[in-house]
This record gives structure tokens, C-alpha cells and sequence, in this order.
């Protein structure tokens, strides 16, 4: 499980990656842990300015493992799957996060609490919550209607509907679609903030996300709700299907 996270620090920046390729990235509660663990230690290390996340292999997550969530589901908030939503939604510090292929679920939301997020025009966001019998996380449903209005949340969270980056951009959950190196420009843009003065930083951040209170008693909200859809006959059967490669039959 070591290697499935890399945490690999230089300088004011740690660079976070997803690295479990043969699962397109699927974040497992190890993996969740890692990561919840690496943003608390970065959060408290004076060192640490700017955290990136990234994922490998031309694809950004394929979001929750399902077969880990249906085999030990997470039903309490103290597990890590909560923690690292925590973590990820109070982080004090820069986040700047780099898109390429798919980010499905957890994927997309994480990004609504990245400072900065650049795409690469493989990019492809979607949030199929609903369709797996369970209820969407990391506060979207409070951040997503607040980013792009009911009807459009509503597209995505309800039917389920993917997007592409050109989309994301227009919507305001990317700052930018990348052509080229995406991860080159990643580190361009970390190296820049983590250069400015780390106050001025911290505090603009603060002031920019506001409604930390709000948000985390959403990320709660959504955690009891969550842990008791996963253990929901709609969760078991879509579950089953994806992984039985079939259309799941809801009745
Ligand atoms: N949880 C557990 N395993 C997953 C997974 C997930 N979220 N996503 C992919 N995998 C596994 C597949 O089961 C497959 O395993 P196998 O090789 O042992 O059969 C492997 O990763 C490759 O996935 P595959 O579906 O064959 O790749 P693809 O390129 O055709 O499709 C995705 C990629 C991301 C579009 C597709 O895997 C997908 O839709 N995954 C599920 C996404 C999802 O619903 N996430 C949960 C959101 S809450």
C-alpha cells in the first residue's frame, strides 16, 4: 500500500499522488488515510506552503474503491474515508490540483476545495452518486449548487451526467485547461505561490473560503448519510452490477 500514495516533498511544496494505476486510481480507506495523515502533517509543517495533487497514467481517480467500500463500509465519521474530506476541506495551505483523464466522484469533488485546479483537455469530471445508490460527498451539495446553480448541479449530481474540461472551465471548477505538460505547469504555478509571502497567502485563502462552518457541517451532513446508503440494497445492487460489468436493475 506504501507506494499507492506518494507524498514527495521539495521545498515549500509536497506533491501528492494517486498511484494505483491498475485501478485507474480508486482511493481505498489505506489510501484515504494517507492521504488524511500527509495534509494534517502538511498542515502543521512550516515548511509545507502549497500541497499538489495529482494522478498518473493519464487518469485523475476513478474515485471511491467500491469493492473496499462494500466490503468494510466506512460507517462511522472517524474513519478515513471522513478524515481525509476533513483534512482536504479545512486545509489551511495551497491546494493545487492537475486533471488529466478521468476524476469520477471523490475525483470531482476533492477539487472543490483545491485553490487552483488545472485540466489537461482529456479531463473528464462526473459524479455518478446517485446511480450507485448513494448520496453525494466532500460538500457538493452545498459547493456545486453555490458554483453553477441548482439546474446544472441537479444534471450532474441527480442524472449523473459527465463533463468534459471545456465545460469544467466554464463552470469555474478549473482555472485553466493545460495543452502540453500539465504537470510541468502544475509545479510552475506551485513554485510561484509558494515564492509569495506565506501570510498574505494563508490569509487570502481564508477570506476567499469563507463559509468554512457551513461547509464542514455539510462534509458531516453528508458523512451519516452516506454511511448508511452504503449499506442500502440500491448501493449492493449497483455495486454488484459495476462490478459484474451489467446494467443494474433498481426495480
Ligand atoms: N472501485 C474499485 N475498482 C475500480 C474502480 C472503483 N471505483 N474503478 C475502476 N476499478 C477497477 C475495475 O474493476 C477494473 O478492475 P479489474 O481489472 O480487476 O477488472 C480496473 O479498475 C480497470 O477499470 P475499467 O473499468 O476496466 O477501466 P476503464 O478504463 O474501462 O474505465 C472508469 C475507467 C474510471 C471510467 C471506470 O473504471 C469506472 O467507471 N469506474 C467506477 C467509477 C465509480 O463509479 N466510482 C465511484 C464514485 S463514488
Amino acid at each position: 500500500m506504501a507506494d499507492e500514495i506518494l507524498a514527495t516533498p521539495s521545498g515549500a511544496i509536497l506533491e501528492l499522488r494517486l498511484n494505483r494505476p491498475e485501478k485507474k486510481n480508486a482511493i481505498t480507506a489505506a489510501m484515504y488515510a494517507a492521504l488524511a495523515d500527509a495534509l494534517t502533517e502538511a498542515a502543521n509543517d512550516p515548511r509545507i506552503r502549497v500541497v499538489t495533487i495529482l494522478g498518473r497514467d493519464g487518469i485523475f481517480s476513478s474515485g471511491n474503491d467500491l469493492r473496499d467500500f462494500q466490503q468494510s463500509p466506512p460507517l462511522d465519521t472517524n474513519q478515513p474515508v471522513f478524515r481525509f474530506l476533513s483534512a482536504i476541506s479545512n486545509f489551511p495551505k495551497i491546494l493545487v490540483a492537475g486533471v488529466e483523464g478521468a476524476a469520477v466522484g471523490v475525483g470531482t469533488t476533492m477539487l472543490l476545495h483545491c485553490d487552483l485546479v488545472l485540466a489537461a483537455p482529456s479531463a473528464m469530471f462526473s459524479m455518478p452518486f446517485v446511480d450507485l445508490g448513494l448520496v453525494p460527498e466532500a460538500a457538493s451539495s452545498l459547493l456545486l449548487p453555490q458554483l453553477i446553480g441548482p439546474q446544472r448541479a441537479a444534471k450532474h449530481l441527480l442524472l449523473g451526467d459527465p463533463f468534459d474540461a471545456e465545460t469544467a472551465l466554464r463552470y469555474g471548477l478549473v482555472t485553466d485547461i493545460v495543452i502540453g505538460d500539465l504537470e510541468a505547469r502544475v509545479r510552475n504555478i506551485a513554485e510561484a505561490i509558494a515564492a509569495k509571502p506565506p501570510e498574505a497567502v494563508r490569509i487570502t485563502k481564508r477570506l476567499i473560503r469563507s463559509n468554512q462552518a457551513e461547509v464542514q457541517a455539510r462534509v458531516d451532513e453528508e458523512a451519516a448519510l452516506f454511511a448508511g446508503r452504503l449499506t442500502s440494497a440500491e448501493a449492493a445492487e449497483a455495486f454488484a452490477a459495476f462490478f459484474e460489468r451489467r446494467a443494474p436493475n433498481f426495480g
